[in-house]
């Protein structure tokens, strides 16, 4: 079985003429010449383009010590951030842990548990995070690029409070890592003046492009993942993309397709996987095309299911409601479990049939099944193969999607590197909570 991802445009090529399929590719290199010539809107956020062969080794070194440090001293690490500035994180744990790794980590007392916070302004949410931390020992990695935003910074206050009056104000400040600005902001300040550990977010890498930065390598090292196997994933995709003709240029080749669909009146991407597990991937990937694309009035909307289950659900109007979607599957190619359904005398549920057939195969054949209905149902789908659930393949996924993204981006005529619309709600939150400064219209 192959190790590396693949793109497949599948069935979506009998939604379209060879003319539209010619014109996509025509724009989609026009668009791939301007951002690796760095010579578009938003060139200043190019950092994480040259990234995976271009990064800080000392920091590197230093992430992996701090995972050590805090999987060492600590039964809980609370990851704060919002975004961009963690949605990487959460994706990479959620898809190679085991499905309850907290649980599995309480359990066998190895490694910590994980948590995030600072993604939601949820009274609730975090009280019940106190509470469920106890009096266990615990560290905190605060992530914010600004340093200013309201939602961690909230969070921040409430666990940089809960460790002082635990370990003491030194104490404390041995169990904080800030990942922010190299300078500037609140929380690189507040980082200096306590002393806490600090890691970088780069000046020219974005919060939906920054996974591959310590904003996603710290909790991902300190959830016990391999680091160098994630990197040396999205450098061997980086060098496949960089070298390979349009024909064999995955990350262009689906650019092109879903523009192509999208003129087509296809408006709405659906990503849809068949591991709950990659649930948080497809968080991560609405993130980095609804922030990168949705603007000037334009642009895919991206949304996502977790099937089987969705099919129970959303599975009437992606079948037959307005025929708007486009569908990208991300296929699991090797499960990695053998699991099979059992054989019943009684056969009183009727699944015999299936009996020593692995619940992989039945998944794929319900996957290949929804795929067909999806396609007579004027649904038009792509594929990307991933071999497996593993540190390298996701880091070839990340690379791909983003590179995907820049491109496509530039293909629709937009900046797919600013987000001047993530302003307009803070500007009225802060009004109405009488921050000094702001007014409503
Ligand atoms: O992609 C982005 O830039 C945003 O989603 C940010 O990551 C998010 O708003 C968090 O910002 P910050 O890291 O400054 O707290």
């Amino acid at each position: 079985m192959s190790s590396k991802i693949v793109f497949d445009p599948h069935s979506s090529e009998a939604f379209l003429t060879k003319e539209e399929l010619e014109k996509a590719e025509k724009d989609v290199l026009a668009a791939s010449k301007v951002l690796l010539d760095k010579s578009g809107e938003g060139n200043d956020f190019l950092g994480w383009v040259d990234l995976p062969v271009d990064y800080d080794r000392e920091e590197f070194k230093r992430i992996k010590e701090a995972a050590a440090k805090i999987r060492h001293d600590s039964k809980v690490l609370v990851v704060i951030g919002i975004g961009g500035s963690y949605l990487g994180a959460k994706a990479a744990i959620e898809a190679l842990m085991p499905n309850f790794y907290n649980e599995t980590s309480a359990s066998t007392g190895e490694g910590c548990e994980i948590y995030f916070a600072g993604s939601s302004i949820s009274a609730r949410y975090l009280e019940n995070l106190v509470k469920l931390i106890g009096d266990r020992d615990f560290s905190v990695n605060v992530i914010s690029k600004s340093g200013t935003t309201t939602e961690p910074a909230i969070a921040f206050r409430i666990f940089r409070d809960m460790l002082e009056k635990k370990y003491g104000i030194d104490g404390a400040s041995k169990r904080i890592y800030a990942t922010t600005d190299r300078q500037k902001g609140a929380l690189k300040k507040l980082a200096d003046a306590n002393g806490y550990e600090t890691f970088v977010v780069p000046d020219d890498i974005g919060g939906r492009y920054s996974v591959l930065t310590a904003v996603g390598l710290l909790p991902i090292a300190a959830a016990g993942l391999d680091i160098d196997a994630l990197m040396e994933g999205a450098e061997d995709e980086r060098m496949q993309l960089m070298a390979a003709p349009f024909e064999e240029n995955d990350a262009l080749k689906y650019a092109a397709y879903r523009n192509a669909l999208y003129r087509k009146g296809k408006e709405v991407e659906i990503l849809a996987n068949y591991e709950p597990a990659l649930h948080y991937v497809s968080e991560w990937w609405k993130q980095l095309y609804g922030e990168s694309e949705g603007k000037d009035g334009k642009g895919i909307f991206p949304a996502s299911v977790d099937l089987t289950t969705d099919l129970h659900s959303m599975g009437q109007y992606i079948q037959d409601g307005n025929r708007i979607l486009m569908e990208t599957v991300i296929c699991v190619d090797d499960a990695r479990c053998d699991l099979k359904v059992g054989y019943d005398e009684n056969d009183l549920d009727g699944l015999n049939y299936l009996a020593g057939k692995t619940i992989d195969y039945v998944n794929k054949q319900a996957m290949t099944g929804t795929i067909m209905a999806h396609v007579d149902g004027a649904v038009p789908n792509m594929m990307i193969h991933l071999p497996a659930l593993d540190e390298h393949s996701l880091g070839q996924l990340f690379y791909f999607f983003e590179y995907a993204c820049g491109v496509s981006g530039y293909t629709l005529g937009v900046n797919p590197f600013n987000q001047p619309g993530v302003e307009s709600y803070k500007k009225n939150m802060f009004a109405l909570l009488g921050k000094p400064g702001y007014t409503l219209k």
